[in-house]
């Protein structure tokens, strides 16, 4: 495992909506050059950096048309390795955004494969042997190729999938693992990958890992897939690292990867913290988080301390944080649990200021109900909250419209603000190695729709407890550790009571044990 990964902290940038430095409208790489300071400055220490390569953009980026080439609209090769530069000028790393399941419809490589006549991308697909025949339990397209068969799609219908083949065959046109069409495509994958480690970047986010190899129920196939890969990066790049978009850390990282998200989907019980219809972290106090730690102490079992387990803040698939946290209190008290878990931790761009959801507009390419949270980073109360110098109507996609929108510049001055907490709990973080992303956890107070709840953090060297109580009541628990010096407090202290710890409304705490 690269080393610089043991202690990072990852800040998410979607490039689109970053900053824009030619007045376009839409941001690109020059602009996240020009506020790497930002990312800097907070105390974060990695980016992952969503897809910037060649695509017709029908899925913001994710429908990739030449794995080898920068969109213009972002900048050239030779911009994107300027970055990379820039990045670890700043002693920062960055991820690209790998997307090894499926490509756009106007890939080389999909064109080549509609063609009749048999050629060096027949097998890059996942093809059926007859139009009429359709790839059971997957989507497809089907009629525009000269082609007789249907292409089986990976996740919206101008996203055909990549043939890594099938674990369990049952019809003629199911291709093996170690047939020649999918080990082209593996060998495909690798190449990309060296391409851009070598050009300077410092591993990969990697989109839909799970769906690679199909028939595959239990992920054995895609599992070996990508320990092959590990193999690979650790023989050639071993400081390159790789997270998945995967959700189910007992696989993923038996599966060769550094690091798995939690995710909005999936069986983590992710979205009980935050997003559904209690969340946990809501000061009305109604929500449950004990099915929760229950996945989540499987996976960290499971998972066998192969890598880390990563809850993000949000992503640009998921609503913003403070559309279920609007009040800026009750996203302090989730930033003091999502930076004392282990793993490391991700904060979504904007998200440090607490950026809003935009509600109610125009899906803008294939984002739908996703588009309310990719919208411009707000920087500052200059033209267009200083993401752009284009007209209004031309922003990729329309500001916050609230002129009470939080913006950085705002909350650099305010010492109370979110910002200024997050920034505080990072460098607790970094301070304490107990907090960080290695160090142990064992969950001392847990229990059904209960509040607080507490968990230890802990090396050979360091006892943490963290007690975080979101609800707007007072409350109390039983617990067998004894605080004594306080590392961290946000909405009061606790006490000690007849023996019981009282917690209060609101608050969080780190406390050495
Ligand atoms: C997950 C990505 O995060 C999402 O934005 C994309 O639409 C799908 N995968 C398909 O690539």
């Amino acid at each position: 495992m690269g080393q610089w990964l043991d202690n990072a902290v990852f800040y998410e940038i979607y490039p689109q909506t970053f900053k824009d430095s030619n007045g376009d409208g839409i941001g690109d790489f020059q602009g996240i050059i020009e506020k790497l300071s930002h990312i800097k400055e907070l105390g974060c220490t990695a980016i992952w950096m969503n897809p910037c390569f060649e695509s017709p953009f029908g899925d913001a980026g994710y429908d990739v048309s030449d794995y080898y080439k920068a969109a213009p609209r972002y900048g050239t090769n030779d911009d994107l390795k300027r970055l990379f530069e820039e990045v670890h000028k700043m002693g920062l790393y960055l991820l690209l955004d790998l997307v090894p399941g499926h490509t756009s419809i106007e890939h080389e490589w999909f064109k080549e494969s509609m063609k009749a006549e048999k050629n060096a991308y027949t097998d890059r697909y996942v093809w059926t042997n007859s139009v009429w025949d359709e790839p059971e339990g997957m989507g497809c397209i089907r009629g525009i190729s000269q082609r007789d068969g249907s292409c089986a799609v990976n996740f919206f219908s101008n996203q055909p999938a990549l043939n890594y083949g099938f674990y369990k065959t049952d019809r003629p046109w199911q291709q093996t693992v170690d047939a020649p069409g999918p080990q082209a495509t593996l060998d495909e994958l690798k190449n990309i990958m060296r391409f851009w480690l070598d050009l300077g970047c410092d591993g990969f986010r990697v989109d839909m890992a799970h769906s690679l190899v199909k028939h595959d129920e239990e992920g054995k196939g895609t599992m070996a897939l990508w320990r092959s890969v590990r193999t690979m990066l650790d023989e050639e790049y071993p400081k390159a690292v790789m997270i998945s978009e995967w959700g189910e850390p007992d696989k993923s990282l038996q599966g060769g990867f550094h690091m798995d998200f939690l995710l909005h989907f999936g069986p983590s019980r992710y979205n009980d913290l935050f997003r559904c219809e209690e969340p946990y972290f809501s000061s009305r106090g109604k929500g449950d988080i004990s099915e929760f730690v229950k996945k989540y102490m499987d996976s960290y079992e499971k998972s066998d301390r192969k890598g880390l387990i990563c809850i993000p803040s949000g992503n640009h698939d998921m609503d913003r944080l403070a559309r279920h946290l609007p009040d800026v209190h009750e996203l302090k008290v989730a930033y003091g649990f999502l930076l004392s878990m282990p793993g490391a931790p991700f904060i979504y761009y904007g998200d440090e200021i607490g950026m809003r959801y935009v509600e109610d507009i125009v899906s803008v390419e294939g984002g739908y109900d996703r588009t309310g949270s990719r919208s411009p980073m707000q920087w500052d109360d200059t033209k267009n909250a200083g993401f752009s110098d284009a007209p209004a109507e031309k922003l990729y996609i329309p500001l916050d419209p609230d002129e009470n929108r939080p913006t950085v510049q705002k909350q650099l001055a305010d010492p109370q603000s979110l910002y200024h907490e997050i920034k505080k709990l990072i460098q607790i973080r970094q301070a304490n190695p107990a907090l960080q992303s290695n160090a142990e956890i064992d969950f001392v107070y847990v229990e059904k729709d209960m509040y607080p709840f507490a968990y230890l953090r802990s090396t050979d060297g360091q006892k943490i407890l963290v007690i975080i109580n979101p609800s707007s009541a007072e409350t109390s628990f039983a617990c067998s550790y004894e605080p004594k010096e306080t590392i961290y407090s946000f909405g009061g202290e606790v006490s000690v009571q007849d023996g019981k710890l009282i917690v209060p409304a609101g608050s969080c705490g780190y406390y050495c044990v």
